[in-house]
């Protein structure tokens, strides 16, 4: 839901303005939305996605206000740290390789309560109550790709596979809109079925209607692709590597290239995107080495979002016997990240969830600063079957009020202030 608090223009240089909210001076770029200092903006991903005039900012932020400064102050005495229980947690960015390891193999559980809390105490000095909620629209099960480890794999004949039209699409992106996200993931198997232009038409309608950040996640396709995708009012782009191991890599997605993916994944950068991007914990003959190398991989990408989580294996799959990590697992290494690269926003993904119903909360307070929530419409969620164990049978209005409780608990605003 990403709430953005909407927040007043201090300045504009350039394509930069400086927004004030109650206060806090944040930055944003502006790509398509021209402002005037004393305009009201929505910011996503350090982009400004909108505007709203005074009377409709004002009564928003009257009811933002006592609220802002109330959830700071739970995460505040939440996050207090008495005593760090071992001496490589007080370096922070400067961890060696080898203090990494040591970390990832921490079992004891003071130590482990211990890492945690350093790394949440990280994130709040740094990023302070933000945490950003997107939505996830599944909009396509067809893929051309055989991952072993993916359950919509195109060797998988046991699933149904869905496309939804275009105006299945924007429907359901109206209503997360009206439910108030401001940041949705437009995400498919690799399905060319969808051209250039078709994608290109569903971004512009999404964003002639809606001031929202628009992530695609649409796997692999050629930079003009995207390019135009970027051009269309699309400005973020969620793609894993999925492992930086490139012998792994090759084995685990016949026919496909480490080096391609990573390439892609450069070019959308420099394209201009905000990336999500990221890799699977728990893959056969993975080792830790490998974990703290992709970890590592991923902030030379330098993405907007660290998009890491388990592997959880589907029985349709060539992994299907593979065990699963653990949530302590997934826990160490979304902690490792916040230390390694302090002001990252680092995912708690869906995937985390199916190992533990509390796996949300602890990700929260372990370093993590972002949520997604699954916006795919009742009757196609359970055939987008990537992993066992998904939620199907919720209704969204229902994740939406349990999330929002969730992170009212734990004192955190469903926001995205900008940079
Ligand atoms: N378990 C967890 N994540 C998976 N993905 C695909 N299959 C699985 C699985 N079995 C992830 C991949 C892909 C993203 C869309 O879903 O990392 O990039």
């Amino acid at each position: 839901m990403c709430y953005a608090i909407p927040g007043k223009v201090v300045s504009v240089d350039n394509k930069t303005v400086t927004v004030d909210y109650f206060g806090e001076l944040r930055k944003a770029h502006i790509i398509d939305t021209m402002v005037q200092p004393r305009e009201y903006v929505y910011a996503q991903g350090g982009i400004v996605v909108g505007k709203i005039s005074e009377n409709e900012a004002l009564p928003i932020l009257e009811t933002w206000k006592d609220h802002f400064f109330e959830l700071k102050k739970i995460d505040a005495g939440l996050s207090i740290l008495d005593k760090v229980s071992f001496p490589i947690l007080k370096k922070v960015e400067t961890l060696t390789k080898n203090e990494m390891l040591t970390l990832l193999a921490v079992e004891d559980k003071s130590e482990l309560d211990s890492f945690y809390h350093t790394a949440n105490k990280i994130r709040k000095e740094r990023l302070d109550n933000a945490c950003c909620v997107h939505g996830i629209l599944e909009f396509s099960n067809y893929c051309s790709n055989n991952c072993l480890y993916c359950g919509i794999n195109c060797s998988n004949k046991s699933i149904e596979r869905y496309r939804m039209s275009e105006k299945e699409i924007l429907d359901a992106v109206d209503y997360a809109v009206q439910l108030g996200f401001k940041a949705l993931v437009l995400q498919s198997g690799e399905d060319l079925y969808y051209t250039d232009g078709m994608l290109v038409n569903i971004v512009k309608k999404i964003r002639k209607k809606h001031g929202i950040l628009l992530f695609m996640s649409i796997g692999e396709r050629s930079k003009d692709s995207y390019k135009k995708l970027y051009e269309a009012g699309a400005y973020g782009a969620l793609l894993r590597f999925e492992t930086g191991n490139s012998k792994l890599y090759t084995h685990l997605r016949p026919g496909k290239k480490l080096e391609d993916r990573l390439q892609l994944i450069c070019e959308l950068n420099n394209i201009g995107f905000v990336i999500a991007t990221g890799f699977l914990i728990g893959l056969p003959n993975q080792t830790k080495k490998d974990i703290i190398n992709d970890i590592l991989l991923t902030k030379s990408l330098q993405p907007d979002m660290y998009s890491f989580g388990p592997l959880i294996p589907h029985p349709a799959t060539p992994l299907t016997s593979v065990p699963k990590p653990t949530l302590d697992d997934i826990l160490k290494v979304i902690a490792l990240t916040r230390i390694v690269d302090p002001e990252a926003k680092i995912l708690v993904t869906t995937a985390l969830e199916t190992l533990s119903f509390d796996a949300k909360e602890k990700g929260l307070m372990a370093g993590g600063n972002s949520l997604m929530i699954n916006i795919t419409p009742q009757k196609f969620k359970k055939s987008y079957d990537l992993y066992p164990g998904k939620v199907i049978d919720e209704p969204l209005e229902e994740t939406v009020k349990k999330t929002v409780g969730l992170l009212h608990s734990l004192g955190r605003a469903p926001t995205d202030l900008g940079v």
